[in-house]
């Protein structure tokens, strides 16, 4: 496997391949990885001739400053998990490569309603940042596929239409949660939950998925609130957001036949670290 340290070594990685005609996967990642990230280097590996992972913890995307301090960072990890499931180039920029200007960039995307919800509220700024690095990364990795996870469902929105907009020539393939055995979603930030957390974070997707079965038995606003206060009364958890959205818009929904996709997204505090979550309803 190739470990890329600057623009240039990925920029002629790419040209070599795209000369000979091969397709380009790829998987943008912040590292800490786990069976999340690699079910979709997997896919990549599947359905592409080369498969191209970026580690890198952009400063930019986050809007408070001790969770970038407490991001768990396992590099040498991280190298031996991609070899080993088939990763052919591992990108690993330092800071000040992919932001040569500094931290404060002038790049500034307009993702109209789809940033005025959910974790574009409670995290300001955080989707443009996450728009730069890839916009910046598509632009030199040059892909024929990328790889998002679905647990980070307004985040897939936000990079369709930021290739809609740019026409970015790329595919973007969504991919299923991977949980944990007991339901908790895959996040390289579960890692810092303390045992006692860790074991009461199972009640997220616990309680999402009995809300499942209310579907059209319920109204909508029953079942926020039952979602809500469910979580709420176990001690380690605090829900941030909990929305029942149309799948297509991110639009909070006010019944069940207002959208024909409905996806549930959270964010939940466990002690001092957030959780997000996704599950489709309908
Ligand atoms: P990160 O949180 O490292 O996630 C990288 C990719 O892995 C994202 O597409 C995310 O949705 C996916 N992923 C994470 N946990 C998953 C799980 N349990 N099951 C399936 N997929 C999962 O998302 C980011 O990094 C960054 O915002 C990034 C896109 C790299 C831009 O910096």
């Amino acid at each position: 496997m190739n470990v890329l340290k600057t623009c240039e070594d990925l920029r002629k990685y790419v040209e070599a391949h795209s000369v000979a005609g091969n397709t380009i996967g790829f998987v943008p990642t912040m590292g800490a990885l786990h069976n999340g990230h690699l079910s979709l280097l997997t896919r990549s590996v599947k359905e592409n001739d080369v498969s191209i992972v970026s580690v890198f913890v952009n400063p930019i995307q986050f809007n408070n400053k001790e969770d970038l301090r407490m991001y768990p960072r396992t590099l040498d990890k991280d190298i031996t998990l991609l070899e080993s499931a088939g990763c052919n180039a591992v990108f690993v920029p330092e800071v000040a490569e992919m932001y040569p200007e500094g931290e404060i960039v002038a790049e500034k995307y307009d993702f109209g309603s789809l940033e005025t919800v959910m974790e574009a509220k409670f995290r300001p700024g955080h989707f443009n940042g996450v728009a730069v690095v890839v916009k910046r990364l598509f632009d030199i990795a040059k892909p024929t596929r990328a790889y998002f996870g679905l647990k980070d469902f307004q985040q897939l929105a936000i990079i369709k239409s930021l290739v809609n907009q740019y026409d970015i020539p790329v595919e973007i393939v969504s991919c299923e949660i991977v949980r944990e055995e007991d339901g908790l979603a895959m996040s390289s930030r579960n890692v810092r939950l303390k045992a006692d957390e860790r074991k009461q974070a199972a009640r997220i997707s616990h309680t999402l998925f009995d809300a499942v079965q209310y579907v059209n038995k319920k109204s909508v606003d029953e079942v926020r609130k039952f979602v809500i206060n469910a979580i709420n009364s176990v001690p380690l958890l605090s829900v941030e957001y909990f929305d029942l959205v149309d799948a297509a818009t991110l639009q909070s929904i006010d019944k069940w036949d207002d959208a024909e996709s409905v996806v549930g997204c959270i964010a939940v505090n466990v002690g001092e670290v957030r959780l997000i979550d996704a599950v489709l309803f309908l």
